[in-house]
């Protein structure tokens, strides 16, 4: 049992093959905290994830208060590894912001006038769609941030589980984000007190064929 808090747990132990063929999703955790250090660093590197104009538009609420996580477990049916772990990332996607966000994400190495003309070409495809094709839209990049966040969680020691077993309009209302938001997942995480199941999955020949 941890009894204090470390970041040498967190250390980058692996590369991507070895922390995909070891994470699986774990329930139970010790208590020691993780850092915020640590989260903020975290959160950092699953922001490296790439989507489509670099739009960017996952954004975290890191839950560590203890009422808090509880109401958290209350609107996600239940789930007791909220309360469990040390902190639950509530992990939204908000294509408003990334669109008013949009100079900041241009990349700085284009010229100003190709920056210019690409904010406004994005600005424009999605001026026609409803508020709804622009979140499913979003949702779909953010999807790629979530898959970067649960290899690296594990490649820095730290276990954690994903949820999609919530009520988006509670955990909205309970952390006060926008109707219009969209939450690919919460996701649990610390350090593993219980190995999770054996990973299981379809054999790769079921999954891919050769052309
Ligand atoms: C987007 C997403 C949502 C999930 N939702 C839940 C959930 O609400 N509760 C839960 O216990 N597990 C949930 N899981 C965990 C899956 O059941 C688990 O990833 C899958 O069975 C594979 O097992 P592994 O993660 O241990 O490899 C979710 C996983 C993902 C990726």
């Amino acid at each position: 049992m941890r009894t204090n808090v470390s970041s040498i747990e967190t250390t980058v132990i692996g590369h991507a093959a070895e922390a995909a063929e070891r994470r699986r999703s774990v329930r139970q955790y010790e208590s020691t905290a993780i850092l915020d250090s640590d989260l903020r660093e975290l959160l950092r590197l699953a922001g490296r994830a790439p989507s489509a104009y670099n739009v960017q538009p996952w954004r975290f609420v890191v839950v560590q208060d203890a009422e808090l996580k509880a109401q958290l477990s209350a609107a996600a049916y239940g789930q007791q590894q909220i309360v469990r772990a040390p902190a639950t990332i509530v992990m939204y996607s908000d294509m408003e912001s990334a669109l008013e966000r949009m100079p900041d994400s241009m990349h700085p190495d284009m010229p100003q006038e190709k920056r210019d003309a690409g904010v406004e070409s994005f600005r424009a495809q999605f001026a026609s769609q409803t508020v709804e094709e622009r979140e499913n839209w979003g949702n779909a990049q953010s999807n790629i941030a979530l898959g970067y966040l649960l290899l690296l969680a594990e490649s820095m020691g730290l276990a954690t589980s994903p949820m999609l077993g919530f009520e988006p309009e509670k955990v909205k209302a309970l952390l006060g984000l926008p109707a219009h938001v969209r939450i690919p997942a919460l996701i649990s995480i610390g350090y593993a007190a219980e190995e999770g199941f054996r990973p299981h999955r379809l054999p790769v020949e079921t999954l891919v064929e050769f052309r």
